[in-house]
């Protein structure tokens, strides 16, 4: 069985003060949902501030970046050992990052080898363009995407994979359930190829873009889906709580 995952990507939004008021918020309401992870992915700053204050509850932390050395001279870097302690998670690959950080499949495989080395779950992104879908090329994106990002990488279900159609990232315009279903199980056969079938079926993998209270049914209720990785909405407690609870609500039934 995957346990359905929740996580929020609040992205660069929230200074010290905002950070610590939204998970007030949200703190008591998502710590009683014990049936969903959830997971919180604040800016690197106010890490240590939100892992106070989640101390004692079943909430996670996620950090939304991390570079592959231990420590050394990368100015402006945060290092895996810099994590360990404060997080369980990381995103890697998000294609913010690659697109307006340039990050290569290279690189991010080189983040995803050091992150389970380290012992922290990374989640990878991977999700192909506007013009690459309407291209009929997304296939082939992912397949690149997933290889690449793990290329090397022992099977492990200890990694998350996030679909996330450039598209439908802070657009308002998701996928829809089916179309995210479909490519999340054309996730599952590249993984069975690369590695094997066990494994394929074990690794969680969420659908992002758009996500919000008011769609994540049509996305839980697919069998391939586990969950979300939301990223406007898990700046409002309302909602954030709301999607983790309808998640929790529909798993649950099934
Ligand atoms: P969005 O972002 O929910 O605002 O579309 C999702 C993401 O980029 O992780």
């Amino acid at each position: 069985m995957r346990k359905p995952l929740i996580a929020g990507n609040w992205k660069m939004n929230t200074k010290l003060e905002e950070a610590e008021n939204l998970v007030r918020a949200m703190l008591a309401e998502l710590d009683s949902i014990e049936s969903v992870e959830k997971v919180l992915c604040p800016p690197f700053i106010s890490l240590a501030a939100v892992k106070g204050l989640i101390k004692d509850t079943s909430i996670k932390l996620g950090a939304q970046n991390m570079y592959f050395e231990d420590k050394g001279a990368y100015t402006g870097e945060i290092s895996p050992p810099m994590l360990i302690g404060l997080c369980d998670f990381v995103i890697l690959g998000h294609s913010e990052r690659r697109q307006y950080f340039a990050e290569t499949d290279e690189l991010i495989n080189k983040k995803v080898k050091k992150a389970l080395e380290s012992g922290l779950t990374p989640i990878l992104c991977v999700g192909e363009s506007p013009e690459e879908n309407e291209a009929g090329r997304t296939e082939e994106k992912i397949t690149m995407q997933i290889n690449a990002g793990l290329a090397g990488i022992s099977p492990t279900s200890q990694l998350i994979i996030a679909y996330e159609p450039i598209w439908a990232i802070g657009t308002g315009k998701a996928a829809t359930g089916k179309q995210a279903n479909a490519t999340i199980s054309l996730i599952r056969g590249i993984l069975a190829n690369l590695w094997n079938k066990e494994t394929a079926k074990a690794v969680r993998i969420l659908y992002g873009g758009s996500v919000t209270s008011s769609n994540i049914d049509e996305f839980i209720s697919e069998p391939d889906i586990d969950g979300a990785l939301v990223g406007g909405a898990s700046l409002k407690a309302d909602e954030f709580v709301g999607i983790v609870r309808q998640t929790s609500d529909l798993k649950s039934t099934r």
